[in-house]
Formats: C-alpha cells, structure tokens, sequence
C-alpha cells in the first residue's frame, strides 16, 4: 500500500463527497442526512487553512483519495472560537487499513502545532466501535452523553461527546 498524507486541495472534493455521501446514505455515523453536493463541498473548503485552527488532511493510497479528516469550528459562537470539531472518514474499501489513525494523528498533531487551539471535540453517534477505538486511542476523553440528540433511518441515537485537552 503506497499511503501519502497531506494537505487537501480543491481537486480532492468530488472524491471526499463520494465518501462521504456513502456515509450520509447508508448509516447514522453523520447527522447529515441529504447527499451532499460539489457545491456545497466548494463552501466548506473555503474555512480550511493549512496553518490554522481549520485544516483538511488527505489521506492517498495509490494515488487516489482513500479517507480524509478535518477540523472545522465547534460553534459559531465567537467564544468557542479555540475549541474545534474534529472528524475522520475512510472509503469504505479502505476500512481497517490503519488509515484512519494516522489521518487523525495528523490533524491532532497539525492543530497543536498551531497553538492556537485548546480544545478538540469528536462528537460520536452511537454505536460507532471503530470511532469510539479511535477517539480513546487518540486521548480523547468521554465527557458526556446526548441521549437520543438525532433521528435517522427510523430510530432515535445516542451521541457521545469526545473531548481531547491542547493545554
Ligand atoms: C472510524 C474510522 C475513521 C476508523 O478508521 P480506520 O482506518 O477504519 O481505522 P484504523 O484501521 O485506523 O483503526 C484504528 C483503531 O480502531 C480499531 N478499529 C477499526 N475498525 C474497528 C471496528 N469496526 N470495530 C472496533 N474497532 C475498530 C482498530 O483495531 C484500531 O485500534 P487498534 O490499533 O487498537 O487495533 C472508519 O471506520 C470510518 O471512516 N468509519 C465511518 C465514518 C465514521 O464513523 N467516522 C467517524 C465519525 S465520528
């Protein structure tokens, strides 16, 4: 497997909506619920600064994009301005491959660097074993639980606040 990790760019985002359209279809992983476009893909990009609080992180296996994390603001209320939301999605013929972790290690390493953040939040829909793994690997800590916070695919889901410590 020849993995490559770096910085997102505009040409990565028609594969970065596929997998994640994967996602938003077939499960309750993300709260989205409506397939996303390469429109609206093009405005999320624009928040991601490659030294900034705000970063996309590619993951490429053979040259094509297998998974991406990014972190993007956890609120717009301008106070939680240093707190960020971080997220990590891999192709799912990817899965298990390792490519996760070291795209999340990435981030949480890249964000530090910045000194800018001082707190990152995985919030995790329930079940979710591989991102609970994740989240606990990576010194995120459990912090709270929204019972019942979303409905899809028929049924209502629990979602687990995930916090990890900068400072
Ligand atoms: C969560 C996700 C990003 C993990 O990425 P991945 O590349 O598949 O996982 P990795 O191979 O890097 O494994 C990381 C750890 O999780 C564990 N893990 C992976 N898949 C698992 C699963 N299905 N069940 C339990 N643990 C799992 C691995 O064993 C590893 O831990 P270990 O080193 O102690 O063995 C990936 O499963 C995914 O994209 N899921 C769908 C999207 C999603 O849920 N994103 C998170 C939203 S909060």
């Amino acid at each position: 497997m020849n993995l490559s990790i770096r910085n997102g760019v505009e040409a990565d985002l028609p594969a970065i909506r596929d997998i994640l359209n994967h996602y938003i279809l077939e499960s309750a992983v993300t709260f989205e619920v409506e397939e996303v476009s390469i429109e609206n893909r093009r405005e999320w990009f624009k928040q991601f600064d490659p030294v900034g609080r705000h970063q996309l992180i590619v993951a490429e296996v053979d040259g094509k994009v297998a998974g991406y994390a990014a972190s993007i603001r956890f609120h717009e209320r301008p106070a939680y301005e240093p707190s960020i939301m971080t997220s990590v999605y891999i192709s799912k013929t990817q899965l298990g491959n390792g490519i996760g972790e070291t795209l999340y290690r990435v981030l949480l390493s890249g964000v530090e660097k910045t000194g800018l953040v001082h707190r990152a939040y995985g919030l995790v829909v329930i079940p979710n074993p591989a991102s609970v793994k994740l989240h606990e690997k990576l010194g995120f800590r459990e912090t709270g639980v929204l019972h019942e916070a979303g409905y899809k695919l028929g049924k209502y889901h629990d979602v687990k606040i995930y916090e990890r410590r900068f400072e």
